[in-house]
């Protein structure tokens, strides 16, 4: 199907870079989210990221304008998808929500459009089995932060059209991203292989192996991570961690069994920079500097 507008639902954190994606590949591209806020928010991050994509000599100079125009907003669903061929929700990880998005796009989508989800680990056939178009539902794995990352997971369910992925594929190919093609299981690839080292990192904090200092300079200086494990951990959310986690042990095994450190450390409220303390300590800003 030849993709001409694309619908993202969801403007917070990956919904506004891929919107982002969408309209730098030259989509007429229709943001929604259920908060107004959210929605201004998303368009001043947009632009602001096309100009820090022009000063790093990453964006063509009279890109932004033409991308920034392509970009429109919505706060209803059903008025956001009707002309979109494809549409890509990027709403919160929880199942019961991506189910009724899924079967709303199933009855108010143009036909013949195609439904992606940006889930970072739940299982896409979980929620795209009820609709009958679930050939044409796949999922669109976009990594933090958008305009920076290359890769997309394309996650392939057991009834995922060939024609779908050709068509998924330029949609990225356009939006200047490379793809990986994976057949869907728990974690894809990358959400798998991070959860792993993460968890052994904690492992090894939690034998008194190293101090997290050294474990991080070790990966970084020793294997080339561009960030170590702890400072990872840090900014995804050590609860965000934790979930996943717990989903990767329950669908594949004892091997992803949650370390025990990180468990306390999530119950002691130590989340990452969000909450001022992960693994690491984080000076939170004084009320009055937040203002300013
Ligand atoms: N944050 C990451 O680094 C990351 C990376 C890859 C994938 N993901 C996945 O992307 C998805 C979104 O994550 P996020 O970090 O952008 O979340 P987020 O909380 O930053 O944004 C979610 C947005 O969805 C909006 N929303 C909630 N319900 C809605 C609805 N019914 N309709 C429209 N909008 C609605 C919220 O107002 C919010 O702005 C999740 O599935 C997550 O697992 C996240």
């Amino acid at each position: 199907m030849d993709v001409k507008t694309i619908a993202v639902i969801g403007a917070g954190t990956m919904g506004r870079g891929i919107a982002y994606a969408a309209a730098f590949g030259g989509y007429k591209t229709v943001l929604e989210d259920i908060s107004s806020r959210v929605l201004e928010q998303a368009v001043a991050w947009i632009r602001q990221s096309f100009e820090e994509g022009v000063a790093r000599g990453k964006v063509e100079a009279g890109v932004p304008e033409k991308a920034l125009a392509l970009i429109s907003t919505a706060t209803d669903v059903k008025d956001a998808i009707r002309n979109a061929e494809l549409i890509i929700e990027a709403v919160p990880e929880e199942l019961e929500m991506k189910l009724e998005l899924f079967t709303i796009f199933d009855k108010f989508a143009k036909t013949g459009a195609i439904f992606a989800s940006n889930t970072s680990s739940l299982s896409i056939t979980d929620f795209t089995d009820i609709t009958v178009s679930r050939e044409r539902c796949i999922g669109m794995h976009f990594f933090n932060p958008v305009p920076k990352m290359k890769l997309i997971e394309l996650v392939r369910t057991p009834h995922t059209s060939e024609e779908t992925v050709v068509t998924c594929r330029e949609v990225a190919r356009r939006m200047g991203k490379e793809v990986v093609l994976v057949n869907e299981a728990p974690g894809f690839i990358t959400t798998r292989v991070n959860a792993l080292i993460g968890n052994e990192a904690f492992n090894m904090l939690e034998a008194g192996i190293a101090t997290a200092e050294d474990i991080d300079k070790a990966l970084k200086l020793g294997l080339n991570h561009p960030m170590g494990p702890f400072e990872l951990v840090d900014l995804v959310g050590l609860d965000v961690r934790l979930n996943i986690l717990e989903y990767l042990h329950s669908t594949l095994g004892e091997k992803y069994r949650p370390n025990e450190l990180l468990r306390k450390y999530v119950k002691e409220g130590r989340l990452g920079r969000k909450s001022g303390r992960g693994v690491y300590e984080y000076p939170q800003p004084k009320a009055a500097e937040k203002k300013a």
